[in-house]
């Protein structure tokens, strides 16, 4: 694209300004925005816009959703059995891969770098990737199985990603079962719907939300590529969470029983304004998640006649998908999932420098892909047992409550096992190569007793 063709078309999409600094700059360095710019999609770029203009929510009339409880799970031992040998056989066919999406920086922990490189365990220390991969790992090994490990990173990451788990020796994997890719990159906004410069001659872009990953699935090749392995079902789990079970037998055997196609593990809300997703049904029969921040606080309150919370069932981004169902929904290269826009502040470069400014950031949601789902199930679980998120400084969902939900994790296996733990231990971290439930914990264990226990190799 020359300086003409790119000033039409940056004028008939309203984009004057970029124009006239287009024209102050030197040839070779207006060369580079050019570039740049002609791989923006205007189109959308429009579209973008008028998701930011318009202020409604979805609005959509909504009722409570079915989730399948474990107390009804504990009633029908048989089916819970039947479910779990059937994942159990999945998982030994090589017939499942895990999945994290990675993209975020862990700014909100005041952490430089990719959030998976935060170290979270109390007592070794060991970040987020460490155990996630410590947990595939020792998955592979107990299920005699082969278990790719696909890792989505965004622009900013990638890099300091990839030197992260060659630094560790892929933390014991194989790396070529390792798969560490990018997810695509969408322009914000100013609060004019101008689009704004991250540098002297660069766009600044944002990473197009979790929802890209489907996208970037397929894009990457890694979907082809498991698939051509005998991989048929993706287990889908954010960064920011180590209680996760990522290798779930019965998850998988509920999932590959009753035909679904993108199934969601729910737990219920500790208490109304809970900076949780939640369930829902629409009014035409699909399933799907309706973010916190986009819901009325009657709504997040609202009570059911058993005083329980109406909307109880969180989401708390922990999937399986069918590979077949990623595929289906795939149309031109990508899974078409609505945007949703977000305002916030931008370090933007303007006039040489660079400086604060207000702006949109666009972002897909990957649970909004739930109602193009043919059957999709929810299935509960329990805090304790999965949900421990690091997300803040401080307070809720910080490094502290992570650490206290892991410590009564682990310890919970132990007395389960008879074991008695001496007063003064205070933290406890037991490895996933050592154990990923209660029962993989060896009958003849010896533990060295210390304030800050490890039990692991
Ligand atoms: C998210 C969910 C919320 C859920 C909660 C549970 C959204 C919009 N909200 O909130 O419904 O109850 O988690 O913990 O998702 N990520 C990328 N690329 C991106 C954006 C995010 O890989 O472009 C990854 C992050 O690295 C992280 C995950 O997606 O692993 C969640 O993103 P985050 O922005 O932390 O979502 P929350 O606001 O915590």
């Amino acid at each position: 694209m020359n300086f003409e063709q790119c000033s039409k078309l940056l004028n008939k999409f309203s984009q004057n300004a970029l124009v006239e600094y287009l024209e102050s700059l030197p040839e070779n360095e207006r060369n580079k925005l050019i570039d740049e710019i002609s791989s923006v999609n205007f189109e959308k770029i429009d579209d973008l816009l008028r998701i930011a203009n318009s202020a409604s929510k979805t609005g959509r009339k909504m009722i409570p959703v079915d989730c399948i409880s474990l107390k009804s799970l504990s009633e029908n031992q048989d089916y819970l059995n039947k479910c779990t040998n059937y994942g159990i056989d999945l998982i030994k066919r090589g017939a499942v891969a895990a999945f994290v999406v990675a993209g975020g920086q862990g700014s909100r922990l005041g952490f430089e770098g990719p959030k998976g490189a935060f170290p979270v365990s109390a007592v070794k220390n060991k970040t987020l990737f460490q155990l996630h991969a410590e947990k595939v790992l020792s998955a592979t090994r107990k299920y005699n199985s082969n278990i790719p490990f696909l890792i989505m990173t965004s622009k900013a990451n990638h890099s300091a990603t990839v030197a992260e788990f060659e630094k560790n020796s892929y933390f014991g994997l194989d790396h070529k079962n390792v798969h560490i890719f990018p997810q695509n990159m969408i322009p914000s906004l100013d609060i004019e719907g101008k689009l704004i410069l991250s540098g002297k001659t660069s766009l600044f872009r944002n990473p197009d939300g979790h929802g890209g990953s489907l996208t970037a699935l397929e894009s990457s090749g890694v979907l082809d590529k498991i698939m051509s392995q005998g991989v048929e079902f993706i287990s889908y789990f954010q960064v920011d969470n180590p209680l996760i079970n990522i290798i779930d037998p019965l998850f998988f055997g509920i999932h590959g029983i009753e035909n679904s196609e993108l199934s969601s593990k729910a737990l219920i809300k500790a208490y109304p304004d809970e900076k949780v997703g939640i369930f829902v049904k629409y009014d035409d029969s699909t399933v799907g998640v309706e973010e916190y921040s986009d819901l009325p606080k009657e709504v997040l309150s609202a009570r059911d006649s058993d005083g329980s919370l109406l909307y109880k069932w969180g989401s708390i981004g922990i999937h399986v998908f069918s590979c077949s169902f990623i595929k289906r929904n795939i149309s031109g290269g990508e899974i078409n999932l609505p945007f949703h826009v977000a305002r916030k502040k931008i370090k933007a470069y303007v006039k040489g420098e660079i400086k604060e400014i207000e702006g949109f950031k666009f972002e897909k949601f990957v649970f909004d892909s739930i109602p193009l789902a043919e059957k999709t199930i929810i299935l509960e679980t329990l805090r304790e047992n999965e949900f421990a998120p690091v997300k803040n400084a401080s307070g809720v969902d910080s490094l502290e409550s992570s650490r206290e939900l892991m410590n009564n994790l682990y310890r919970s296996w132990l007395l389960e096992k008879n074991y008695s733990i001496p007063d003064f231990v205070k933290n406890i971290e037991i490895s996933p190569l050592t154990a990923l439930c209660s029962n993989d914990l060896p009958s003849d264990l010896i533990v060295d007793w210390k304030e800050n226990t490890y039990i692991g190799i």
